[in-house]
């Protein structure tokens, strides 16, 4: 894989501070992919799902709950996940303190396509590609052998404390969240823990979102559309900025994120092991000229190298295997060559067209 980016990494919040009057060419997108910013559904107030998840957690009807909102839309919104409020609250502003610093301490960072550990501003290693209105920051999490202290950032002083004490308290939710999606599937408690490698062989990684100031947010997106590659992943929303849009048919539907919530969505590896029950939606990020949004998404993936197919007991004479297996290393790096593109990875693995 190659080892640099193609063309200078733009950091986009230096770009939105100049106060340039237009978003500069690189980053406006095709008309048939700018967003809509009212559509009809969003107006009729339909939202995904919000789970209370004391109504989830050992109940025969949390699980149909699970089911129904897994297979309708790919994603909920959890509250009573157990997760810590005030360190949600600490971890996501030690991030905003950190895209606060000169570029020069965060420069000290930059990643490369190899790992994207570090600090970036590009998904992708297409020339040319049109580029998304954001930042980022990736850390590799689990497992915990490929931790790289050196990647993660020293400033402000207490985030590498507060990553460390959110990432475990992401990760016991996930494992329980797994337990649950292994029973919401008809599946033995841990199965699909089984299925993707095991509890202590299994990774995770974080990526924190920096959305800047956009002057013509109309023309481009935070983040385009795409479907999460891996198992399971967690978001923590911006407490005040709305912009993650989950595609409902052929429109958007913006979230509104309930107080101290976690969203969840199914990412691609769980739709193959689901054997398409569950689905990784498509989403995308829209931004907005008044205020900047920053976000953490933690990715719950498979053990990378063992194939990943759909399981058994999920294969019968009227549902046959969808998917062929792949190994999420290999999965992975194809994303990463290309970056955020639709459900196009996963579709390419189906055995029949549909
Ligand atoms: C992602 C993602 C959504 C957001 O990081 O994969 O979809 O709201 N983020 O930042
Ligand atoms: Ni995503």
């Amino acid at each position: 894989m190659a080892t640099c980016w193609p063309e200078p990494i733009v950091s986009v919040q230096s770009l939105s501070q100049t106060g340039v009057p237009t978003v500069p060419n690189r980053y406006v997108k095709p008309a048939h992919q700018r967003p809509v910013f009212n559509t009809t559904q969003s107006d009729a107030g339909i939202e995904i799902p919000v789970l209370d998840m004391n109504d989830v957690w050992g109940k025969p009807e949390g699980l149909r709950l699970v089911r129904s909102a897994c297979e309708e839309w790919g994603f909920f919104q959890m509250v009573n996940h157990g997760v810590t409020h005030s360190l949600m609250e600490r971890v996501r502003g030690a991030w905003r303190e950190f895209f606060e610093l000169p570029l020069e301490e965060k420069r000290k960072y930059a990643n490369s396509p190899d790992t994207y550990e570090g600090y970036g501003s590009r998904l992708g290693v297409v020339k040319d590609a049109k580029l998304d209105w954001s930042d980022y920051f990736f850390l590799n999490y689990l497992p915990s052998s490929i931790r790289n202290p050196s990647k993660w950032p020293s400033q402000p002083p207490k985030i590498r404390e507060l990553i460390e004490k959110y990432g475990e308290e992401v990760r016991k939710l996930c494992e329980r969240l797994t337990e649950t999606l292994s029973e919401s599937l008809g599946l033995k408690p841990n199965k699909l823990m089984q299925a993707l490698g095991g509890g202590d062989k299994v990774g995770a990684s974080l990526r924190t979102n920096f959305y800047p100031k956009c002057p013509q947010p109309q023309l481009t997106l935070g983040l385009s559309s795409h479907s999460d590659p891996g198992g399971i992943t967690i978001l923590l929303p911006d407490e005040k900025v709305a912009g993650l849009q989950v595609r409902r048919g052929d429109g958007w539907v913006t979230i509104k994120s309930v107080p101290n919530a976690l969203i969840v969505n199914i990412g691609d590896q769980l739709q193959i092991l689901s054997n398409g029950i569950y689905k990784s939606v498509e989403h995308q990020v829209i931004v907005n000229s008044g205020m900047e949004r920053v976000s953490l998404a933690f990715f719950y993936n498979p053990r990378s190298d063992i194939p990943v197919g759909p399981i058994e007991e999920l294969v019968t004479e009227n549902r046959p295997a969808l998917y062929k297996p792949i190994r999420f290393d290999e999965y992975r790096s194809l994303i990463r060559q290309k970056g955020p593109c639709g459900k196009n990875q996963v579709d390419s693995l189906l055995l029949t067209r549909l």
